[in-house]
């Protein structure tokens, strides 16, 4: 199978199993406990059908749209996601590369393996920074200036991994940050030399937001479990929230949101996004789906605040249909990931290019001219 054959998402998660160690993919293709609702965020998507309108002379078509007060040129978000250069050798710097060549907002995560000031650097389009809360205060506030000096457009501060979710297939494999070739592994180290030796002879592997204050996951290997469980601030409450969007003092975004009580929160507190996510599955295993869980924060705070479905999204339709219920936008990982892991920047532009094609052809065969005419009398529920 070659990048060539790749013509949905699902064909570059198979490109990235076969070239990639099963640590690794396991890492990125895995989530917590039984992976309920890792299967259960795509999965929703099919229970609501679209509706179409048909002779709406759509030869032009505008899919663009705001998000957090940047034009994009999809209604498409680019999540943060971790470690990407245990990915790819090219790591953020190629989804940052094509996520600004699509016109998407990207994110990266605290825990990246570019620097703040490098991804500033690299790219002019829309990129938010993505906060994990440290017990070193001193490493929070470090990470809020260097985004504040770079410039970047928007903070999000995840609020779902107040302790590690139990993720079994890296209990198995030993995978940790930085990579280790562990014996349950080192078999499929052998069999896979691209990445095995990419691994070994690029530019070494580190957390370069992290490491000016804790040499774990850099210096020191240890798993993501490890890494939340001991790093992160487990007393981390709303006063918090508050503190560092005040630090902040611009875009804010809340992301893992899921409950209405916790939305109207996010309204009072002034936030300007909530993400209505379950980190892709990987914490709370028996969470709902944001698909699912979209109409009842769609009632009770649409239209205060963007609301941003995150999570299961493979498809343009999936796309779509977040919108028709209500959401400013949808956003994933996976999504780019998968091609990230299989081809670089090459790959992630492929996905990209695919699911711009999808919304676009939907849009077209839904009779749909602008995204916003995307709108709930569009979809049924089964
Ligand atoms: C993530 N996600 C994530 N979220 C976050 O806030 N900080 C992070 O460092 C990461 N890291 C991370 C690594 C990997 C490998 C994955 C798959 C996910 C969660 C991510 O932002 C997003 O919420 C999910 O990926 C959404 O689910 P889908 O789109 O992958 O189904
Ligand atoms: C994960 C992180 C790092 O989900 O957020 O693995």
């Amino acid at each position: 199978m070659r990048l060539s054959d790749c013509h949905n998402i699902d064909d570059f998660r198979a490109l990235a199993k076969a070239r990639l160690p099963f640590p690794v993919f396991d890492y990125i293709d895995g989530a917590a406990d039984d992976e309920l609702t890792k299967a259960r965020n795509t999965m929703a998507y099919d229970m609501v059908d679209l509706v179409p309108d048909v002779l709406a002379g759509v030869e032009e078509i505008d899919t663009t749209c705001t998000i957090l007060g940047r034009k994009t040129a999809l209604p498409l978000m680019l999540s943060p996601t971790a470690v990407q250069r245990a990915f790819h050798w090219q790591g953020e710097t190629a989804v940052a590369k094509a996520g600004e060549k699509f016109g998407l907002w990207f994110g990266i995560s605290s825990l990246a393996t570019r620097s703040i000031e490098e991804i500033a650097e690299l790219t002019r389009g829309p990129k938010l920074f993505q906060l994990y809360v440290h017990k070193d205060k001193g490493l929070n506030t470090n990470m809020i200036e260097r985004c504040q000096a770079s410039g970047f457009d928007a903070l999000a501060l995840t609020v779902d991994t107040i302790v590690s979710g139990k993720r079994e297939r890296c209990l198995r494999s030993g995978f940790t940050t930085p990579p280790r070739f562990t014996p349950a592994g080192v078999w499929s180290y052998a069999t896979r030399p691209r990445w095995t030796l990419d691994y070994l002879f690029r530019e070494k592997f580190q957390l370069p937001n992290l490491n000016t204050h804790v040499s774990e996951g850099s210096s020191k290997a240890v798993s993501i479990a490890e890494y939340f469980n001991t790093m992160l601030d487990t007393s981390m409450n709303w006063d918090t929230a508050a503190e560092i969007k005040q630090q902040w003092g611009g875009t804010f975004v809340l992301k893992g949101v899921m409950s209405v009580a916790d939305a109207r929160r996010a309204v009072e507190m002034g936030a300007d996004a909530i993400m209505l996510s379950n980190h892709g599955g990987r914490q709370l295993d028996g969470s709902r789906a944001p698909f699912d869980q979209l109409p009842e924060i769609v009632d009770a705070v649409g239209g205060r605040i963007e609301i941003i479905c995150d999570g299961g999204v493979r498809r343009g339709t999936h796309v779509l249909k977040s919108l028709c219920a209500g959401a400013t936008a949808a956003s994933g990982g996976r999504l780019y990931l998968y091609a990230l892991a299989a081809a670089g920047k090459e790959g992630v532009e492929r996905a990209l290019m695919i699911l711009k094609d999808e919304i676009e052809r939907g849009m077209r065969l839904m009779g749909v001219h602008k995204v916003d005419e995307l709108t709930q009398d569009r979809i049924r529920t089964r």
